[in-house]
């Protein structure tokens, strides 16, 4: 059976270890992109997926990488896992997936086109009346960037939408795995399908916007809000995941489905109060915390302030909607000098090409030197134990604002620590 996957970001890249890992001889990594297409025949993938790409490596004679159109003729099947991006207006930038759409029908009388890529509802209907002698299945992915290979390979569940019985056949032929162990197999419409992963992705958001908009009755009220999320996430109707309080969510996903969800909802003319304020939340997120800098330094000009963590999250090298962009804005325009640094050299290269201004350093022991304080804008895992002693040595002064509530609010003894839905504590020494 020839299996191609079109398109390689980390999607299509889980998608073809995947396949190769369970048992598929015949599969060609597809990408318009011939950068990219000699980077992976020579062994190299720039970003931050480590079981991803220890598994590509060791798959790496088995698959076929091609940017020729050749190479993906007359195919059993066609996973397009192409970007969809968010047009100014908030719709779905579909040109990707109308060319891999195209170059898909010239290269096969007709087979089967199954969509990995986040599509607004009804796209694989449009692909179906447009080539009919194709079956179009919906196959949304939910995969977490960092996790992409552990998600594609122990999914929480398949869902399947297509109309024939013998296309919802193909993919549990495909996905025996787990099929055998117990994995949930979900059969719907296409257009179920196609919702069931936004409404998945908006309320996995909502989640967040909900409990930053907590955060901020929390310090008005004196509670402590990583005390309530403990309490509330005991309850497995709630659960603990997506409730940490923060600078607001950023990333590819959250806020691009978030517009398209609404884009589709007022092309329908349904009200959607929920996502509205979901995403209004998480735009005023991180202002409401570059406000309670500015409550602590009124005059921000020629402060030295250090930025930890640039990526959109941890563990990973995206600057896609990252919050320490709109940070950044918010404290240059303010006059404040910034120091960088992240764990992740492509994102430090990728904020160096933005902030030209912004020193970026290579260990965040360099980035706190002579600083007046410094902000931990991601959860890395280096930033949540750091030695009061060694801060003490290397700042110039004696604040620290936590925008990912990292340490319990007794850790620091000799500094003013800032941080969300929790009173700020004065040093005790
Ligand atoms: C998200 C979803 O989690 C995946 O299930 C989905 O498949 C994926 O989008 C997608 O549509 O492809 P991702 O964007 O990689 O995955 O990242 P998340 O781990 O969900 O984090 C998103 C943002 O929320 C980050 O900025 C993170 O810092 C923030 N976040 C997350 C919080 O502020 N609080 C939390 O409790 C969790």
């Amino acid at each position: 059976m020839k299996l191609v996957v079109l398109g390689l970001g980390y999607v299509g890249l889980a998608n073809v270890a995947y396949l190769i890992n369970h048992g598929q001889k015949n599969v060609v990594a597809f990408d318009q992109d011939e950068k990219k297409i000699a980077l992976f025949k020579a062994g190299r993938f720039p970003f931050k997926e480590a079981a991803l790409i220890d598994n590509l490596k060791k798959a790496s004679k088995k698959i076929l990488y091609s940017s020729s159109s050749k190479d993906i003729a007359d195919a059993d099947a066609y996973f397009v896992a192409v970007g969809t991006p968010n047009k100014e207006d908030g719709t779905a930038d579909l040109s990707f997936l109308d060319s891999a759409i195209e170059m898909i029908s010239k290269s096969s009388k007709g087979s089967r086109i199954i969509i990995r890529s986040t599509v607004p509802v009804g796209t694989a209907k449009k692909i179906r009346e447009r080539l009919k002698s194709f079956s179009v299945i919906s196959l949304p992915e939910f995969l977490a960037e960092g996790r992409a290979y552990e998600d594609e390979s122990s999914p929480y569940r398949i869902v399947i939408g297509a109309t024939h019985p013998a296309d919802f056949e193909f993919i549990r032929n495909l996905r025996k795995t787990e099929v055998n162990n117990g994995t949930p197999f979900y059969y719907m419409s296409n257009e179920s399908a196609e919702l069931a992963k936004y409404a998945s992705n908006i309320f996995l958001a909502m989640k967040i916007s909900y409990i930053n908009e907590m955060a901020r009755l929390s310090e008005a009220v004196g509670a402590d809000i990583n005390d309530v999320t403990l309490a509330m996430g005991a309850d497995p109707r709630i659960g603990h995941a997506m409730l940490k309080a923060g600078l607001g969510y950023g990333g590819s996903c959250f806020p691009k489905d978030g517009a398209a969800l609404l884009e589709t909802a007022s092309h329908e003319e349904v009200s959607m109060l929920l996502p509205k304020a979901t995403s209004a939340i998480n735009d005023t997120q991180p202002l409401y915390f570059f406000n309670k800098i500015k409550e602590r330094f009124p005059n921000l000009q020629g402060v030295k302030i250090a930025l930890l963590g640039l990526a959109f999250k941890a563990g990973t090298s995206d600057l896609r909607n990252a919050t320490s962009l709109l940070l950044a804005n918010l404290l240059l325009a303010a006059g404040a000098i910034l120091s960088a640094y992240d764990p992740s050299k492509e994102a430090r290269d990728a904020f160096a090409a933005v902030y030209p201004s912004i020193t970026l350093c290579e260990s965040k022991e360099t980035a706190l030197q002579g600083v007046e304080t410094f902000v931990i804008v991601t959860e890395e895992d280096e930033f949540a134990h750091m030695d009061e002693k060694g801060l003490l040595a290397l700042m110039a002064g004696r604040v620290i604002f936590d925008g990912r509530n990292l340490y319990s609010t007794h850790y620091f003894h000799y500094f003013e620590y800032v941080s969300i839905g929790r009173a700020a504590v004065k040093p005790t020494i």
